[in-house]
C-alpha cells in the first residue's frame, strides 16, 4: 500500500512537471482506465462520424465537392486508426473495443446520431462539428498521455481542413439563391444546439472533471471550451448572414464573451441513452461492416502468418 502511494506521488509529480506519460511507464489503474475509455470513445466517434457524411458522397453537387468530401471521410477513418492504436498501447485489443461499441457499452459523440437531410448539412457539419472538435482536440495535443497527444497533433491539422471545407460550403450556399440560403439556415438551425452539446455536460454535472484536470487529460473544462466555441462561431454566422437559433445569444461587453441560452440537457441525455434519431441505424451499420469485413480480417491474418513463416524459413537456410 505504501509503495503504491509512493508511485502515485511520483506519477503526479511527473505530470505536474509537464512530462509525458508513455506506455511502459507506471500509471495508476484509474488513469489507464480513464484513457482507454476516452481514447476508444474518441476513436468510435471518428468512425461512426463517417456515416452521416458518407450519406452524401454519391449526391455531392459537383466533382470538386465529391473529392473534398471523400477526402474528409477518409481522413476520419485515419483518425479512428491512430486513436485505436493509441488505445491499444494501454492494453486493450481492437476487437474488444469494437465489441464495446457494438454492444452499446462504449459511447461515441452523440452528434452523429442526427441525420443529414440536405447537402447544407455537410457544410454545417464541417463548420460546426469539426469546428467544435478542433477546440477540444487542440487542448488534447498537450494531454499527458504521449501516444494520445501525438495522434492529436496530426488529427488537428486535418480537422482544420475539414472545418474550412465546411465553412466554404456554407459560404457558397449563403451567397447563392434564396432557396440555397434557406437550406443553409435550416442546417444551422438543426446542428447548432447538438454542436454545443458536443462539449459534454455542464461543469457542475461532470464529476470527473477535477481528476481529469489534475492528470492533465483535460486542461480546460467543458463550459470553458463551449464558451470558446460560441465566441468563435457567432461572428462567423454573422459573416454568412444567417442566424444562430438562440434569441438569448448576445455579446456581453463586461464579460468579454457571448451570452447564450439554455441547452436542452434532456435531449442530450436521451440521445446518449440511445434514443436519438439515428442511434439504431448507426450501430446497425457498424455491425454490418464488422460482420461483412470478417473475411478481410481473416485473410489479412492468414497472409501475415504466411509472410512470417517465409521469413523464418529464409533465416533457417
Ligand atoms: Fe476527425
Ligand atoms: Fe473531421
Amino acid at each position: 500500500m505504501e509503495n503504491i502511494h509512493y508511485l502515485e506521488e511520483q506519477f503526479q509529480a511527473r505530470i505536474d512537471k509537464g512530462e509525458r506519460i508513455e506506455p511502459r511507464d507506471w500509471m495508476p489503474e484509474k488513469y489507464r482506465k480513464t484513457h482507454i475509455r476516452q481514447i476508444s470513445q474518441h476513436a468510435h466517434s471518428e468512425i461512426v462520424g463517417m456515416l452521416p457524411e458518407g450519406n452524401w458522397i454519391t449526391r455531392a453537387p459537383s466533382l470538386r465537392r465529391k473529392v473534398g468530401l471523400l477526402a474528409k471521410v477518409q481522413d476520419e477513418a485515419g483518425h479512428g486508426l491512430y486513436l485505436y492504436s493509441a488505445a491499444e498501447t494501454l492494453g486493450i485489443s481492437r476487437d474488444e473495443m469494437t465489441m464495446q461499441l457494438l454492444t452499446g457499452k462504449a459511447k461515441y459523440s452523440s452528434i452523429f446520431n442526427y441525420p443529414t437531410l440536405s447537402w447544407a448539412d455537410i457544410g454545417a457539419i464541417g463548420w460546426l462539428v469539426d469546428g467544435a472538435a478542433i477546440i477540444n482536440q487542440v487542448m488534447l495535443t498537450r494531454t499527458s498521455y504521449g501516444p494520445y497527444a501525438r495522434a492529436m497533433v496530426r488529427i488537428c491539422k486535418e480537422e482544420s481542413f475539414h472545418q474550412r471545407q465546411g465553412y466554404e460550403i456554407m459560404l457558397t450556399l449563403c451567397k447563392g439563391s434564396e432557396a440555397q440560403k434557406a437550406m443553409a439556415q435550416d442546417a444551422l438551425n438543426r446542428f447548432w444546439w447538438p454542436s454545443l452539446m458536443m462539449f459534454g455536460p455542464r461543469d457542475e454535472d461532470s464529476p470527473n472533471t477535477a481528476q481529469s484536470v489534475k492528470w492533465k487529460i483535460k486542461r480546460q473544462t467543458n463550459d470553458e471550451l463551449r464558451q470558446r466555441f460560441v465566441d468563435i462561431t457567432a461572428p462567423q454566422a454573422d459573416y454568412l448572414g444567417i442566424t444562430i437559433p438562440d434569441p438569448d445569444l448576445k455579446w456581453n461587453e463586461e464579460r468579454g464573451h457571448y451570452d447564450f441560452g439554455k441547452i436542452d440537457w434532456e435531449e442530450f441525455w436521451q440521445v446518449v441513452k440511445g434514443n436519438g434519431p439515428c442511434n439504431k441505424e448507426r450501430i446497425a451499420a457498424r455491425t454490418d461492416a464488422w460482420e461483412e469485413g470478417k473475411w478481410v480480417r481473416e485473410a489479412a491474418l492468414a497472409y501475415a502468418a504466411k509472410q512470417a513463416q517465409a521469413v523464418e524459413v529464409k533465416q533457417a537456410v
